[in-house]
């Protein structure tokens, strides 16, 4: 089936190259021409593992393509997949407009029956919109239903979350279109939840505000945990053991953070808001995260009343390993407090420094190796758990830093192993 999708951020390109690895025929479209050229030549815009081999691949065997030209794209397809992004808003709503300015090229352009199915997250009710917008503004008479279908990949593992997906969620209002949707589902071997448009929107938000009501929820326990003298691994190995809790997304941190979790809480939270309903949970999560995401630069303060002058190692500035996405990453709370108090920071990450450069030019030493960070450091923040900074060894902090203190927001290191060192963690003492 040929299959267009608009824009090639981590949903769109993402969704786009496995549904050419499942033999359908695909087009990607993007405005950046620039961008376009570069997925030409096979190289990815963004950093995710398997996506580069599966690009090229694909191209090769003519599957998939990639252009800014819309109109021919879109003119004869038989599913648009919209997955240009819905940024926050600085009141805390989705911003819609790309995926308006999308919906006004297909009015415009396309001269067969088409499904166009969302996969951005867009809040309850958008679905509808875009459809009422669509047929409204048609220029060629065509049968258009739009389809709810989020995605549910997480950045690192999102071709696998795609090609073999927990589940796949599709919202429709009528059945010519949730059958044409399973048959070109039909060889992704998931779970199917048929449901209404608003009840697919509603999972999406749903699925990830409680994963981050979780992670917030371990962050508040941890925090209680210190109080009381409780270790908050031991705590969450305990609960990890009850099926009903899971082993997953129990780990306390400095605070979650990418393009998903903060921005779909804030966008439930507005919406629930508008409607005259207060999410209280929802609520609360956002307000531990707020918290916790400066929850080690609170821990110094109480021993150093201002970072002036201080050489201060920083290890890892990435929201999470395996991605070069900076989006909310818990560094970018801190650094800016750091620099504005006067300290020189010396960072290292394996991947996020070319785009940390982008904010931060010349304000910050970037190094290549965590050692080179610690060098003559005051004092050592960990942001990141990446693999290369787990491996940094006890006796390293010591034998490179000035004295060894270290605020590690990711409890890389059990509390055994640095018990010569001045450690502070999250939940334990
Ligand atoms: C998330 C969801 O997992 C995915 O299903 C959805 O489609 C998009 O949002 P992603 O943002 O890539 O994916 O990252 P994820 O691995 O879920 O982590 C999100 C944040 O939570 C990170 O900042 C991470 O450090 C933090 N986290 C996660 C914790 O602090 N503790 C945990 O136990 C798990």
């Amino acid at each position: 089936m040929k299959v267009a999708v608009a824009g090639t951020g981590y949903v769109g390109l993402v969704a786009g190259v496995c549904f050419a690895e499942k033999g359908h025929n695909v087009v990607c479209v993007d405005i950046d021409k620039n961008k376009i050229a570069k997925m030409k030549k096979g190289l990815s815009p963004i950093y995710e593992k398997d996506l580069e081999e599966l690009m090229q691949k694909n191209y090769k065997e003519g599957r998939i393509d990639y252009t800014t030209n819309y109109k021919n794209a879109y003119k004869d397809a038989d599913f648009i997949f919209i997955g240009v992004g819905t940024p926050e808003r600085k009141d805390g709503s989705a911003n819609l407009d790309y995926v308006y300015e999308v919906a006004k090229q297909i009015s415009q352009t396309v001269q067969k029956d088409c499904i166009v199915v969302i996969k951005s997250t867009v809040p309850i009710g958008t679905n509808d919109d875009v459809e009422k917008y669509i047929r409204k503004n048609l220029v060629n008479k065509v049968k258009i239903d739009v389809v709810s279908n989020p995605e549910f990949l997480a950045q690192g593992t999102a071709v696998r979350d795609t090609l073999q997906a927990s589940r796949i969620v599709i919202g429709t209002e009528n059945k010519y279109a949730e059958k044409k949707m399973l048959k070109l589902y039909e060889n992704f071997d998931s779970p199917k939840v048929l449901t209404n448009r608003r009840s697919a929107e509603m999972i999406k938000y749903a699925s990830n505000d409680f994963l981050a009501l979780k992670v917030s929820y371990m962050n508040d326990i941890a925090n209680l945990c210190e109080v009381v003298g409780a270790n908050i691994e031991d705590v969450s190995k305990g609960m990890s053991y009850d099926e009903r809790i899971g082993d997953k997304f129990l780990k306390a941190g400095c605070g979650y953070g990418g393009s998903c979790f903060p921005k779909d809480t804030k966008a439930l939270h507005f919406l629930a808001e508008q409607d005259g309903y207060e999410l209280k949970t929802v609520k609360a999560a956002i307000e531990v995260n707020k918290i916790q995401k400066l929850i080690l630069l609170n821990k110094a303060r109480k021993q150093f009343k201002t970072f002036k002058d201080m050489n201060v190692a920083v290890l890892g500035l990435t929201f999470k390993p395996g991605t070069d996405d900076l989006r909310e990453a818990p560094s970018l709370e801190n650094i800016p407090i750091l620099l504005d108090e006067g300290a020189k920071i010396k960072a290292y990450d394996p991947i996020g420094v070319e785009n940390y450069k982008k904010i931060y030019p010349t304000e910050i030493n970037y190094v290549s190796s965590p050692q080179e960070a610690l060098k003559n450091a005051d004092i050592c923040f960990i942001f990141t758990e990446w693999d290369e900074i787990k491996k940094v060894k006890p006796e390293e902090y010591k034998k490179l830093m000035k004295k060894p203190i270290v605020y590690d927001g990711r409890n890389i290191y059990s509390l055994k192993e640095m018990k010569e060192i001045e450690y502070h963690s999250i939940g334990r003492k």
